[in-house]
């Protein structure tokens, strides 16, 4: 959570920042604020709310520019968000100047070191202390910032991206990481430092990006010196040429980045399976897995651990793992799953799925399975992230940037992946027969295709969105491989219209939700013709006669439904382990429109953040 923002060079430090924050407003955004030197003085502006809002108030706040700066985009932690509490803390003297994402588990013993010790505090918050305490560090032990900081990090329990500047020596940022996210771009004769390459992207491609336990100084007409926190030792910067182009992370004409990102979705799917599945050859064919493969085929089970919309993916995989695959699969929560002592073992495979790939639990789940001996291997989104290098080995989903919290194109590029491992071990262990394997390397590759049509159903799921809009609550229901769509349905439905939706398996309704369903209960059920499809059927007719409002996801052509249901939004014919990959498309347009329609905020909804990197 939070974006940190920082530029070191010749140009003005200010529009970079501002611009950059912008672009890292996903990561959190409830304050916001600057720090600028301009050699002479240090101007701090921030304020509660959004950008918008710190660009507003910077207009009357700061008048000089200069060419050093960091600015941070927040989602509290420590301390309610209100302008004191906002990003960038400065010390007691005034000469350091810090910007954090995470948080600091030990900050109230540091703080009332530091209170003993005469140090004043403004704010409620943990990053006052840290540098508070890199000052301290500083005076007592005579040292320049770099090693005040490392000194510093050392007493620190917690979870940390920082940048820091010293005004008394304003050639030079400290940076440090351990648990958050933090890039280097590297410019000619000047620096960028950012939560993700995004704010950077137009000036330079080169970027290095920092590991865990890393810290760099960073300094002007020198080179970047990086070092590791805990022994000091130095560490060869490696600088990496970026693939990703400012394109793909602007709206490209689109009303918000969710909109864009629902109707990206046919070229991610592509771009995820291209190169990796050869329907002329009858092949599937990932590096990661292929190098692994024995490992695959001697598991006694598969654990996939994630979170939120990436467990759902996880969820559908479980099907189409025992299904194809015939391989155990059992799906957990990382958050629980890594405080559970489970039972793992080195026959285990774990897959961990993720699409920002900085998850904390998820990071953790992983950890905990590495140490017990099991072989992690992670599906990713984003490239180069904490978990795709955590893990012993991993797919990319090639979705691109996903910039809208409410996560779309990277739900149904993950399920593309684990499709493809889920084929190519099913070959490999001859529990698919030639004819099935190419049947699915030919819908595959037909996906895209019908998701294009699926979408085109958008006016339609439009206009039922605003007959319902005013509704307080909502049910999901799916059955088998739908029940994971259903679940997701749902919580897109919460996330950014903040309308309560549950989704169940379609046959648990009548254990319980049942008793929820009269006359103002919208129901929405996917009802595609292969999937248990007479059951389902028989549970809208125990709606109907209990007057629910009944949405159906149907097979293109329906009729049975269609005559049951209060309306119906069709999706074209695919397999059933396929469907999941066109039902959750009209999930998630009608979550779009209601919140559309209720002026939320779509990409920004409250409380929420793009990468949750606190547990
Ligand atoms: C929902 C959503 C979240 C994430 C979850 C895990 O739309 O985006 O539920 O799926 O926070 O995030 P990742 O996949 O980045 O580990």
């Amino acid at each position: 959570m939070c974006g940190i923002v920082g530029y070191l060079g010749n140009r003005e430090a200010y529009p970079i920042i501002i611009e950059g924050l912008k672009r890292l407003e996903y990561r959190g955004y409830d304050s916001a604020g600057v720090a600028i030197y301009d050699g002479s003085s240090l101007k701090v502006s921030k304020t509660k709310g959004k950008v918008a809002d710190l660009e507003q108030r910077v207009e009357s706040e700061i008048s000089s520019n200069g060419n050093l700066g960091i600015g941070h985009t927040r989602w509290a932690t420590h301390g309610v968000p209100n302008d004191i509490n906002s990003h960038p803390h400065t010390s007691n003297s005034g000469n350091l100047v810090i910007i954090h994402n995470g948080i600091i588990e030990n900050y109230e013993s540091l703080k009332k070191e530091l209170i003993s010790r005469g140090y004043t505090f403004e704010s409620d918050t943990d990053t006052e202390v840290l540098v508070n305490l890199i000052e301290d560090v500083k005076l007592k032990e005579q040292v320049k910032l770099g090693k005040a900081v490392q000194i510093a990090l050392n007493q620190v329990i917690g979870a940390y991206a920082i940048a820091v500047f010293d005004k008394t020596q304003s050639d030079e940022i400290v940076i440090a990481r351990l648990g958050s996210p933090l890039a280097i771009g590297v410019g000619e004769n000047e620096f960028f430092i950012a939560s993700d390459a995004s704010p950077f992207l137009e000036y330079t491609k080169n970027a290095i990006y920092l590991e865990d336990e890393e810290m760099a100084i960073i300094r002007l007409n020198k080179d970047v010196k990086i070092r590791k926190i805990k022994d000091d030792s130095l560490v060869d910067p490696y600088i990496q040429e970026l693939q990703i182009s400012l394109e793909q992370i602007e709206k490209g004409g689109y009303e918000h980045f969710m909109l864009k990102e629902i109707y990206e979705q046919p070229k991610a799917i592509t771009d995820t399976y291209r190169g990796r599945l050869n329907r002329q050859q009858g092949i599937v064919k990932m590096s990661g897995v292929e190098d692994n493969l024995k490992k695959f085929l001697n598991a006694n089970r598969i654990i996939i651990v994630a979170c939120g919309t990436s467990w759902h993916a996880g969820l559908v995989a479980e099907y189409i793992f025992e299904d194809l695959a015939r391989i155990p699969v059992e799906v957990e929560y990382a958050s629980e799953f890594r405080y559970r002592n489970p039972v793992i073992s080195e026959k285990d495979v774990v897959i961990a799925i993720s699409q920002s790939g900085e998850t904390a639990d998820t990071l953790a789940a992983i950890k905990l399975a590495k140490s017990k001996g099991a072989f992690v291997f992670g599906v990713c989104n984003v490239v180069g992230s904490s978990i795709a290098r955590e893990t012993h080995a991993g797919a990319y989903t090639h979705a691109g940037p996903e910039i809208g919290v409410a996560s779309t194109k990277a739900f149904t590029t993950q399920i593309t992946v684990l499709t493809l491992i889920a084929l190519r071990l099913a070959k490999a262990k001859g529990t698919i027969s030639d004819s099935k394997f190419r049947q699915h390397l030919l819908e595959l590759e037909m996906v895209p295709r019908k998701v294009e049509e699926a979408l085109k159903s958008d006016t339609h799921i439009r206009m039922i969105s605003d007959i319902y809009k005013n509704v307080r609550n909502f049910l999901y229901l799916g059955r088998g491989y739908n029940f994971p769509v259903a679940l997701e349905g749902a919580l897109k439905l919460k996330e950014i219209s903040y309308i309560h939706a549950e989704g169940y398996p379609a046959a648990e309704m009548k254990h319980g939700p049942i008793a929820l369903i009269d006359e103002n209960m919208p129901i929405v059920v996917i009802a595609t013709k292969k999937g248990h499809y007479e059951k389902v059927v028989s549970n809208i007719q125990e709606i109907k006669s209990r007057k629910g409002k009944i949405i159906g996801v149907v097979t293109k052509g329906d009729t049975q439904v269609k005559e049951l249901a209060d309306h119906v939004i069709e999706v074209p014919e695919t397999l059933e382990s396929l469907s999941p990959l066109l039902t959750t498309i009209p999930l998630q347009l009608l979550s779009y429109h209601i919140a559309v329609l209720l002026d939320k905020n779509v990409d920004q909804p409250r409380n929420l953040a793009k990468s949750v990197t606190v547990e």
